[in-house]
């Protein structure tokens, strides 16, 4: 069994995702680090244990950073509300869950040191709590066997029009995590676009009709009209695709590229420069996902979310 451990910032994406790494049989799933990002950690974190708590998820969850490495927190509350996700029904009822003792920071370094070569980190979030790590522990760069990681962009941003969220939200963290020489592999917008739910996709899970596919059914409902109030355009879907990665690998196609974090730009801070000519012009330090067949893999989560929530 493929040994992972979670960052992550929910968010309903992630959410998401968290159902998707649960149901994955061939995944041993060591830990959750919680840091900022969509909303402040005490919102993220909040979220995270109310989804261990009515989703009977079994990975500890562990408090991670509550700021970006430089700089000011960002958040996507603008977009997503205060609590970092919304919904249209009923809220996820509150939890009496509370996080591990330890800092997520430290468990991390922990998990790593006591699995040498085994796990794949699957990183959804601002890369902060998985840099620290490193600044903290260089020892275990060589030990992390892969980090998969939803951020980034070969061409349009989200956050700005030139950066994704979850690297404009960190940018130094991120450009610790691509020069440490850990395997990477990178699923930017360019890859989530083509992959992307409809109103279909909300009133599927509407029809299940049990308390658990009602909350989600809400949330994603809210998620789908982010697109637009009325839920006619398609929205693309974000932190899952790593999760469809580790299910289904055959439904990716990969460009090897040396990806850059710039840090300074006026109107570029936080994009992922993508040079694919390798290793003529650079070294390659990612995989970069190029394309998925979205039909095929929106009808597997389909199938595989309507199956858990049933
Ligand atoms: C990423 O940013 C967050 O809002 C989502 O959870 C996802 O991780 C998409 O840009
Ligand atoms: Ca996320």
């Amino acid at each position: 069994m493929r040994k992972i451990w979670l960052d992550t910032d929910p968010g309903f994406d992630d959410w998401l995702t968290m159902l998707l790494l649960q149901a994955d049989t061939a995944l041993d799933w060591l830990g959750t680090s919680v840091v900022a990002g969509n909303a402040p950690l005490e919102a993220t974190l909040d979220n995270a244990l109310r989804i261990q708590q009515h989703f009977a998820l079994t990975a500890p969850i562990y408090a991670g950073c509550e700021r970006p490495l430089m700089g000011r927190s960002e958040t996507a509350q603008n977009i997503l509300g205060v609590q970092g996700m919304r919904s249209t029904g009923v809220p996820l009822p509150a939890t009496t869950l509370v996080p591990e003792g330890t800092h997520a920071v430290h468990a991390l370094i922990d998990a790593v040191r006591r699995h040498p070569g085994e796990i794949t980190i699957v990183a959804i979030a601002p890369l902060t709590n998985i840099a620290t790590a490193l600044a903290q522990a260089p020892d275990i760069a060589p030990l992390i066997a892969e980090i998969v990681l939803m951020g980034g962009s070969t061409d349009q941003g989200n956050h700005t029009a030139a950066a994704e969220f979850n690297i404009y939200a960190d940018p130094e963290a991120a450009n610790r995590v691509f020069r440490s020489g850990v395997p990477l592999r990178m699923f930017g917008l360019n890859l989530c676009r083509q992959i992307r739910i409809r109103q279909t996709e909300v009133q599927r899970i509407q029809s299940i009709g049990k308390p658990r596919a009602d909350w989600m059914a809400g949330y994603l409902d809210a998620y789908q009209r982010i697109a637009s109030a009325d839920g006619a355009l398609p929205m693309p879907l974000y932190d899952p695709v790593v999760a469809l990665y580790l299910a289904w690998p055959e439904l990716f196609q990969f460009q090897s590229a040396h990806v850059d974090i710039e840090l300074a730009g006026t109107y570029t801070r936080g994009m992922t420069v993508c040079e694919f000519r390798v290793p003529r012009r650079a070294p390659p330090n990612a995989e970069v996902a190029m394309s998925i067949d979205g039909p095929r893999a929106l009808g597997l989560l389909m199938d595989r979310l309507a199956a858990l929530l049933s």
